[in-house]
């Protein structure tokens, strides 16, 4: 099957990436979201980064302006996926959202559709398992900021089928990216290392061992790393790092998965990260 038409389902930090991408390379995009206004942020979100790429002298402006036009926003589902060969599912990480989300997707798309998900360590399994599609079912991992990473993980459900997972395959290659294929396991291979380490980081803040930028010049000088944990959790999103968290604690039943207190706290009290204009660091100024 010959994959043109995408549709993405979630206008947040990772689904206006994964629409850019894709509208970059030249597909047909239609993002949606519950609400307008997420909507709208989605497509700021990508118009902002196009115009750094043409006023960096990277992309020129009709470039821009044609991928621009590749990209619809919606609220409206059935408008976002009835014509869609692949729909990236990339909403909230609750389980039971995204199985409703999936029954429904099951009765408006095609039934030819194929159904990837950005969970960041769900199980793809359970995902495709209120379908009729299971076969169709496939975990598609992408990492932020998304027209950046190269990387893609690609996780075979019990049910998925190897034509889905070639089919999937050419995609990541089509949008110049480069895939990796995992088993089903919470966490995949990428979060699995990375997430326990800000956890870390987390803790050795919490118990006063450095500071917030201390902790970040530690790993950025003394590990090379491009970024520090906490400046990179304050970019995933503290309420998606909690979340993965706990399914790895709840999934693993380990304690050393378990999320350290002050994320919980930040949590509660809204700090979410530069999304929310406050985390570890403030990104209001
Ligand atoms: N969106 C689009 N492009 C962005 C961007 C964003 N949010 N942030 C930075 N960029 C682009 C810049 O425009 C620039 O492009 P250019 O090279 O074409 O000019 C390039 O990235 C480099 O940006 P900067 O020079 O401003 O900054 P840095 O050199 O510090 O790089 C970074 C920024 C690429 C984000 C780098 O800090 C990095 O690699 N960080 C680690 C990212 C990482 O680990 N991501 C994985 C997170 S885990 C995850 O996503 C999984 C999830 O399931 C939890």
């Amino acid at each position: 099957m010959e994959i043109k038409k995408i549709c993405v389902l979630g206008a947040g930090i990772m689904g206006a990436g994964i629409a850019q991408s894709a509208a970059q390379a030249g597909f047909e995009v239609t993002i949606r979201d519950m609400e307008d206004r997420f909507v709208e942020n989605g497509l700021t979100t990508i118009s902002g980064n196009l115009d750094r790429a043409v006023s960096k002298g990277k992309m020129d402006q009709a470039a821009a302006d044609q991928i621009m036009g590749r990209i619809t926003g919606t609220t409206d589902l059935v408008m976002a996926a009835q014509d869609a060969d692949l729909v990236i599912e990339a909403i909230i990480e609750i389980m039971e959202v995204k199985k409703q989300v999936y029954q429904e997707l099951d009765n408006i798309c095609k039934k030819e559709t194929l159904f990837a998900s950005n969970t960041s360590g769900l199980s793809i399994t359970e995902m495709a398992s209120v379908t009729q599609r299971p076969d169709k079912v496939i975990g598609m991992h992408f990492f932020n900021p998304v027209p950046v990473m190269r990387l893609v993980e690609l996780i075979k459900g019990f049910t998925t089928s190897d034509d889905t997972l070639n089919i999937a395959k050419d995609f990541v290659e089509k949008i110049k990216k480069t895939s990796i294929e995992v088993k089903e396991a919470p966490g995949f291979a990428v979060n699995r290392i990375l997430c326990p380490m800000i956890n870390e980081a987390i803790f050795v803040l919490a118990e006063g061992i450095a500071s917030a930028e201390d902790i970040d010049n530690a790993m950025t000088l003394g590990a090379n790393h491009p970024i520090g944990p906490l400046a990179l959790a304050d970019m995933v999103g503290l309420d998606t790092m909690l979340l993965v968290l706990e399914g790895f604690h709840r999934e693993l039943g380990e304690d050393k998965y378990r999320p350290a207190p002050l994320l919980r706290k930040m949590v509660r009290a809204g700090y979410l990260g530069r999304k929310s204009g406050k985390g570890f660091y403030d990104h209001t100024k």
